[in-house]
């Protein structure tokens, strides 16, 4: 089989609506319409950030700026293409996204039943800040997931002290 070009990480627009949908289909069951995924796409306060390999759309992770933090509403790798590190690349380039249009927090709700996404965010830097009992219809519970981001100048200070 002749070599994949490295995946790349970019910024989706409105034309990558149809492969956002079939990603959905595929990792997520179907979270959102073709209408919720064109809001999503649409919305400069809606950051969507894509791994791409190709034509071909490998992972995606998406939010919405409110005010100063950004609400995490979706993470999803191609079934085909997990434990590869493109969660965690989609992530954190949401994660500066978000960073560089002035978030400083960043939030997100995850099944207690999900280890795969729950190491994901800890390994990112998140941490349980809360519990919502009996959150998804199967009656699991969600775990609030937290974190600060912090600016450039806080990590170099960091660096140095
Ligand atoms: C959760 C998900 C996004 C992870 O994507 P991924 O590309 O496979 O994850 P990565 O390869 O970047 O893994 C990063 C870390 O997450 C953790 N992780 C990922 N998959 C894991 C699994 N199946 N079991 C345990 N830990 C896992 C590990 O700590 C991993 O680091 P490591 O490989 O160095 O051990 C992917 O499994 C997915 O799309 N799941 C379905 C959708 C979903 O549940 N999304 C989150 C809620 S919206």
């Amino acid at each position: 089989m002749p070599d994949q070009p490295e995946e790349r990480l970019i910024q989706l627009t409105g034309a990558w609506l149809e492969a956002c949908v079939a990603l959905d289909q595929r990792a997520l069951a179907g979270l959102w319409t073709n209408e919720q995924w064109h809001n999503e796409l649409n919305d400069p306060r809606r950051p969507v950030v894509g791994l791409v390999q190709g034509e071909d759309l490998r992972a995606v992770a998406c939010g919405w700026l409110v005010v100063d933090e950004l609400h995490i509403t979706a993470v999803a790798v191609d079934p085909d293409h997990r434990r590869k590190g493109l969660g965690k690349r989609a992530l954190e380039g949401l994660l500066e996204e978000a960073r560089s249009q002035g978030a400083a927090h960043a939030t997100l709700e995850v099944a207690q039943g999900n280890q795969a996404a729950r190491r994901l965010y800890e390994g990112c830097g998140f941490a349980t800040a809360g519990i919502r009992r009996a959150y998804y219809r199967n009656g699991d519970d969600a775990l609030i997931q937290w974190m600060r981001l912090h600016n450039r100048e806080e990590v170099r200070i960091a660096a140095h002290s």
